[in-house]
């Protein structure tokens, strides 16, 4: 039986200054290396202010913060962007990685890395790939990502991948542009020797929240999608396992954003600031370290946006008295802020949130109108 960590008094307390325990060590860090990317994809989460180059964390500052991350307890690092490929230096960074310890998930579009590349970060140790995917054909694929000749280059990738034998998983970003090949796209994960795909309806946030009317998915879709993952699961059991994030706006109950705040992961960006989630700099008020000036383990235990929403005390009814509770932690604090304009609401997808009439007249609304044009994301077009 595990015991409870209760309180302890500080050297200086008084029995009104209590001290909270530290908090659980991160199991997963988010390196965003760059936010430099040669896709445009509207669907981005990065924020719509986009790190400039000379901001960026140098390799051997990389380097200290995975030995700190290590340090703290973390044991996986997703490495992404942006485009991590369009790092100079991403095989060294990788390399950093491996040798403080941690297991690397490489996350990519593909563009940028070669054959030869490919070797090198397999020689670095690096343990696992994570492609992405914006359609099936160069005519969907080059359109969402808004890079002619992409989904060509992507595929060539993958087969690099399959031939020196990385572990690859398939990420697969659905919204209503490519809802409709669900079927096609599991197979093509299949055929690319995938062993899993992540088909994740878009979440909106940054770029994607910016776009969310271009994006937003209709109700026929989501049903058809849902009907689609049933009869794959049953089709590719045994050859390729499929994890399908619905997308939220159409659930009856939040998802557990980040497994809760401050609990198991952390990111870090370009220019080294620290934040809880993505889309924690969007809930205005909150001020976040950076691992140039404050070591990862004080912004971690004791840094004021991470604990900003810590646990559940700060959540309002109806999540208070809710069975709920400590299963979704009253969902996500950035939707809540996007939406209800408060980040300690209730997220308004909860049918028991005071705001899911708003979010019912944004998805009556955005679904039933014709999409408009994409704002791809691009720097300084934020
Ligand atoms: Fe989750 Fe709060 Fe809704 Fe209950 S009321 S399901 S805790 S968001
Ligand atoms: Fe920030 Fe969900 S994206 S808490």
């Amino acid at each position: 039986m595990t015991a409870i960590p209760q309180p302890t008094l500080s050297p200086d307390a008084t029995p009104a200054r209590l001290v909270r325990p530290p908090p659980a060590p991160p199991l997963a860090m988010l390196a965003e290396l760059t936010h430099r990317c040669p896709l445009s994809c509207p669907y981005c989460s990065n924020p719509l202010e986009l790190a400039a180059r000379d901001s960026e964390l140098t390799t051997a500052e990389w380097a200290e913060v995975f030995r700190q991350a290590v340090a703290l307890g973390v044991l996986q690092l997703h490495i992404s962007g942006g485009e991590p490929a369009s790092r100079s230096d991403l095989v060294a960074i990788v390399a950093a990685a491996r040798e403080a310890g941690l297991y690397t998930n490489l996350i990519t579009s593909g563009i940028g890395l070669t054959g030869v590349r490919l070797d090198e970060l397999d020689a670095a140790g690096l343990d696992h790939v994570q492609l992405s995917l914006q359609g099936v054909n160069a005519g969907v694929a080059d359109f969402v990502g808004g890079y002619r000749g992409g989904f060509d280059r992507k595929m060539q990738v993958a087969a690099e991948i399959a031939r020196i034998g990385l572990p690859l998983t398939l990420n697969a970003v659905m919204h209503r542009h490519n809802l409709g090949d669900l079927a096609q796209t599991i197979a093509l994960a299949h055929q690319l020797g995938a062993r899993r795909i992540e088909i994740a309806c878009v979440q909106f946030q940054g770029w994607a929240l910016k776009n969310r009317a271009a994006l937003q998915p209709t109700r026929e879709q989501v049903d058809e999608a849902k009907r689609v993952v049933a009869q794959a699961r049953r089709d590719y059991a045994g050859k390729l396992a499929i994890d399908f994030v619905p997308p939220d706006y159409f659930a009856d109950f939040p998802k557990a954003c980040m497994n809760g705040w401050g609990s198991t992961g952390l990111n870090v960006t370009p220019d080294g600031t620290v934040l809880p989630c993505h889309a924690a700099a969007t809930i205005p008020g909150l001020s976040f370290d950076n691992v140039r000036t404050t070591p990862l383990a004080r912004i971690w235990n004791e840094g004021a946006a991470f604990n900003a929403f810590r646990g559940t005390d700060f959540l309002p009814e109806p999540c208070q008295s809710c069975e709920r509770r400590d299963i979704d932690y009253g969902g996500c604090r950035c939707q809540a802020m996007a939406i209800a304009g408060d980040a300690r609401a209730t997220d308004p997808v909860c049918r028991r949130s005071p705001h899911r009439a708003r979010l019912d007249a944004i998805i009556a609304a955005e679904s039933s109108a014709p999409p408009p044009d994409f704002v791809y994301r691009r720097m300084g077009r934020g």
